[in-house]
């Protein structure tokens, strides 16, 4: 899964955040090198208060980074530390350096970098709020096709690092690192990326590690019912995550020496989409909706009926729909020569009962992709609103 045609791609109209070099012709190469280091996307999005790195355009390199916090922290430990996280991410954001600094990122500007903050389930136990865990962190539910490595998944503190430059983005995952030395110890850290601004002649939707085109049908910030289905409503029992969102993070491994010997025709059956331009199967553009009951001379569905798009359309889960943001990963080969590649899955949704969990029950009884995939690790985080002015990220909840 992945994000795009909601203009969440690097350069796609629309974005609420539009600068990038894909914008600008080649003739303009210093400028837009200048325009991808200045661009800088604010710690508090205008539009709903949420934090920033959920609909900001995708990033170029990812880090996703888990943290337990001490043996002896408590409630009081956890707020000081988002406190001192939250300064650190306006900061970096605006492309201003902390004290005692690295200096890993003196001659950058901020190049898009985003810092998101969440709560896993198990952070609520830790710190005596359980009676303020939102239902929606309920484990998710066993799949059968899952090969979960517990010391990479779930975590009491989640934080979503992106940037359009790499030396950006570890800077700042070392000083948020820094902050949490005595309150917190990284749990795991996987490392991705996406195609880098500029890459392309065009704006785009990104492909993923299969070459498919991955994205095009993300609910659109412009969709009458985008803020309902992606954040966290005023009705939520807790009020602390109102205008928040879940984040579900899912590491998925491709089997790519399989995949790639399939042919193109089989690919695309696959998915149910081209592989070019990423048009349904039924014709169009990317942008044509699919024609899930259009039928073959051979009388049957032109669009397969275990097709990943088919299976995962809101059409076939009662209307669930999640916004897809995710990085590709490469952690070089495996034992037998494998390549580790795949995709780090990120989905926002407001309720991830009737998104995620609803939508891979049902991929999970066997759509076309899933025989080339592995899930190998697993989180579910609640991720509160932007801070307000002067403030941090989780302060309803700690304070
Ligand atoms: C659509 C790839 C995993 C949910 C797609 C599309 C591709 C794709 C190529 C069609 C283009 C698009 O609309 O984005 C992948 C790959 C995956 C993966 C390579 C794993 C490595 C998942 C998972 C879920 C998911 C785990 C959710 C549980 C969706 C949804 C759509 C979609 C909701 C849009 C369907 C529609 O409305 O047309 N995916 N996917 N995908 N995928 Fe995945």
């Amino acid at each position: 899964g992945a994000a795009g045609a909601a203009g969440l791609v690097a350069g796609g109209a629309g974005g609420a955040l539009g600068v990038s070099a894909a914008q600008t012709g080649p003739q303009d190469a210093a400028k837009a090198v200048t325009s991808i280091g200045s661009t800088e996307v604010p710690f508090r999005t205008a539009r709903a208060g949420q934090q920033a790195g959920i609909t900001t355009p995708l990033q170029a390199t990812g880090h996703l980074v888990a943290f337990d916090l001490a043996p002896d922290a408590d409630r009081r430990t956890a707020a000081a530390l988002l406190r001192r996280w939250s300064r650190t991410a306006e900061e970096l954001m605006a492309g201003r350096t902390p004290d005692a600094d690295t200096g890993v990122a003196l001659d950058a500007g901020p190049s898009s970098l985003t810092v998101t903050f969440g709560f896993g389930h198990s952070f609520f136990g830790r710190t005596g709020l359980t009676k303020r865990r939102p239902v929606q962190l309920d484990p998710l539910p066993d799949f059968s096709a899952d090969a979960l490595d517990a010391g990479r998944s779930n975590g009491d503190l989640w934080i979503q690092i992106g940037a359009d430059d790499a030396l950006v983005a570890f800077h700042a995952l070392r000083a948020l690192q820094k902050d949490a030395a005595g309150s917190a110890r990284l749990r795991w850290q996987m490392n991705g990326f996406n195609r880098t601004p500029g890459a392309t002649a065009h704006p785009m939707t990104a492909r993923n590690l299969m070459g498919q085109i991955d994205g095009t049908n993300n609910p659109k910030p412009s969709d009458r019912d985008f803020d309902e289905r992606i954040f966290v409503g005023r009705d939520a029992e807790q009020d602390w995550m109102h205008g928040g969102s879940y984040a579900v993070v899912r590491r998925i491994r491709m089997l790519l020496d399989d995949w790639e010997k399939r042919s193109r025709h089989e690919q695309e059956r696959v998915i149910g989409r081209r592989k070019d331009n990423g048009a349904p199967l039924t014709g169009g553009s990317e942008t044509t909706p699919m024609r899930l009951d259009a039928s073959g001379p051979d009388g049957l569905p032109v669009i397969p009926a275990n097709a990943h798009a088919r299976i995962a359309a809101p059409e076939s889960n009662q209307g669930a729909a999640m916004l897809r943001r995710p990085f590709s990963f490469h952690d070089g080969f495996r034992e037998d020569g494998a390549p580790d590649a795949g995709l780090l899955f990120v989905c926002w949704q407001a309720d991830p009962l009737r998104a995620f969990t609803q939508v891979q029950r049902k991929l999970d009884r066997g759509d076309a992709l899933s025989r080339f995939l592995r899930h190998e690790a697993s989180g579910l985080y609640a991720v509160p609103p932007a801070a307000e002015p002067g403030d941090y990220v989780g302060r309803p909840l700690l304070e």
